[in-house]
């Protein structure tokens, strides 16, 4: 959030699979960096909407709005988040631990590129997604326990070169695909935990 606010001059962000509200919010962190930021949240958890009153602060320059909303039902998040945001200027769409709720049934990645459609160019996609292949093992039977409790069609770990396929057309930002504690830790984060999934910032050419 920081970089895409402070060193691209990001102003408006999509933010969809939000979770629940939490300490340094989306908007909260985009809007320390420029107090003018607009960010629509997506989700469509009914206990994330009951708590989303939480996210609907926002500095007086700026804007915060909330979808209760599918991911795949990208027309519905485009014309409603259209009220908020300016799509005919940069947008940073941010899908960060959702996309592993999408099995590839339902086109995980037409789903991307549809949403990367509609941003003009200029445009970022921030991306983190739980890994298959680090930890291999232990990463599939701790999805094998989670999908033994969870409804619907449960969680689809994917390995780093389905993620990275996610940002096909689109200009990766340095360094690339990583874990999360390797993408652009502060001076002094020398020991961050091991987080076991990638993620990835590309812009939109
Ligand atoms: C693991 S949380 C991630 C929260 C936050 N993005 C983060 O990284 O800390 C995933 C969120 O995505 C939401 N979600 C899952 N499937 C979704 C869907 N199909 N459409 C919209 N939101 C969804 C869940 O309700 C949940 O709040």
């Amino acid at each position: 959030m920081r970089y895409l606010a402070a060193a691209c001059g990001v102003r408006q962000f999509l933010d969809i699979g939000t979770g629940l509200p939490t300490a340094s919010n989306t908007h909260q962190v985009a809007q320390a960096a420029a107090r003018d930021a607009r960010v629509v949240y997506v989700d469509n958890d009914p206990i994330v909407l009951a708590h989303a009153r939480a996210l609907l602060t926002s500095t007086p320059g700026g804007a915060t709005a909330y979808l209760d909303a599918d991911l795949r039902d990208t027309s519905a998040i485009l014309a409603e988040a259209a009220r908020t945001l300016d799509f005919g200027r940069p947008v940073a769409l941010m899908l960060l631990i959702i996309l592993h709720l999408i099995p590839d049934a339902d086109d995980p990645h037409g789903i991307v590129a549809t949403l990367v459609r509609a941003l003009p160019s200029g445009s970022y996609l921030v991306l983190a997604h739980p890994a298959s292949d680090i930890r291999a093992a232990q990463m599939a039977e701790m999805t094998r326990r989670v999908n033994e409790r969870m409804a619907g069609p449960g969680a689809t770990m994917r390995d780093r070169a389905a993620i990275t396929r996610f940002f096909d057309g689109l200009n990766l930002v340095e360094p690339g695909v990583v874990q999360p504690q390797q993408w652009r830790p502060e001076p002094g984060d020398l020991s961050l935990p091991e987080v076991t999934a990638w993620c990835g910032l590309a812009r939109k050419p």
